[in-house]
């Protein structure tokens, strides 16, 4: 069996829905192939992929409460692609959003429901993330433990000639613990997914979020878009500065 992952998001690197796929392809057997989707140029290279397979998943961003119009442009030609070549493909979903209800991307999963049914294809359902761009900061997080709990090790090794600082992995441990917990519900149901996946069965739709309170998320958020917005060029830049309608 073959499935397809297309990473739907236009960012070119870090973005979250790399993460939730390449969780999605751990939970997943048989051949797996992931694709970008970016712009038309990688339409056909794309639709190539589905000739043979199955399944296909996507991993996409919630745009203003639905899809990416790009997407959009890709799934009209879908459509007439697997209609042409009789494709009868299992269609499912990693939906995530910036806000932190994972529910907000109920519309995205209808519209590729409505996809499904027009386009003659099986919807197999999805999974819908909220607080996915929190999230993705999560995984980057545990790279820097690993990398803390490195440089530990070397000058424990350099000054005692310990090569267990204990310190430093209860430190590393703790820390990975947390980040575990938070996409703890991102686990349950995108292993969930998996196994529907691998039966070709229907995994309905499931939301689920960072497992955070929602007034720990507001106060994370306001402190990371403040810095973004720093490194994008300042504060209230955007706010502040004189408009000049009619030049891009
Ligand atoms: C143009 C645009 C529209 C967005 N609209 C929403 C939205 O309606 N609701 C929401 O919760 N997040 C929204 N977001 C946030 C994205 O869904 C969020 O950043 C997501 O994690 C991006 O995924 P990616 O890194 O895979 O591209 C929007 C982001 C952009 C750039």
């Amino acid at each position: 069996m073959k499935t397809v992952f297309i990473n739907c998001s236009p960012k070119k690197r870090f973005c979250a829905s790399a993460y939730f796929l390449f969780l999605q392809r751990l939970f997943t057997g048989g051949k797996k192939v992931t694709e970008k989707l970016r712009t038309q140029a990688d339409h056909d290279r794309v639709l190539a992929q589905l000739r043979d397979a199955q399944a296909v998943v996507f991993g996409v961003p919630l745009y203003v409460d639905g899809i990416p119009s790009h997407v959009l442009r890709f799934l009209e030609k879908m459509e007439i692609f697997c209609r042409e070549n009789g494709l009868r493909l299992s269609v499912y979903c990693v939906a995530n959003n910036g806000f932190i209800e994972g529910r907000q991307n109920e519309p995205l999963m209808q519209c590729f429901e409505h996809f499904c049914r027009r386009a003659d294809l099986t919807w197999g359902g999805g999974v819908g993330i909220g607080g996915g761009v929190m999230l993705n900061v999560s995984r980057i997080l545990f790279f820097v433990d690993v990398a803390l709990l490195a440089v530990n090790t070397v000058l424990s090794v350099a000054n005692t000639g310990n090569f267990f600082p204990k310190d430093a992995w209860i430190s590393f441990g703790q820390s990975a613990a947390l980040l575990l917990y938070f996409n703890l519900g991102v686990l349950f149901f995108i292993a969930r997914m998996g196994h529907h996946i691998r039966k070709g069965t229907d995994a309905g739709k499931r939301y689920t979020r960072i497992l955070i309170p929602s007034f720990v998320f507001i106060l994370f958020a306001d402190i990371f878009f403040i810095i973004i917005s720093l490194f994008e060029g300042g504060i209230f830049r955007g706010w502040l500065a004189k408009k000049e309608y009619g030049k891009s």
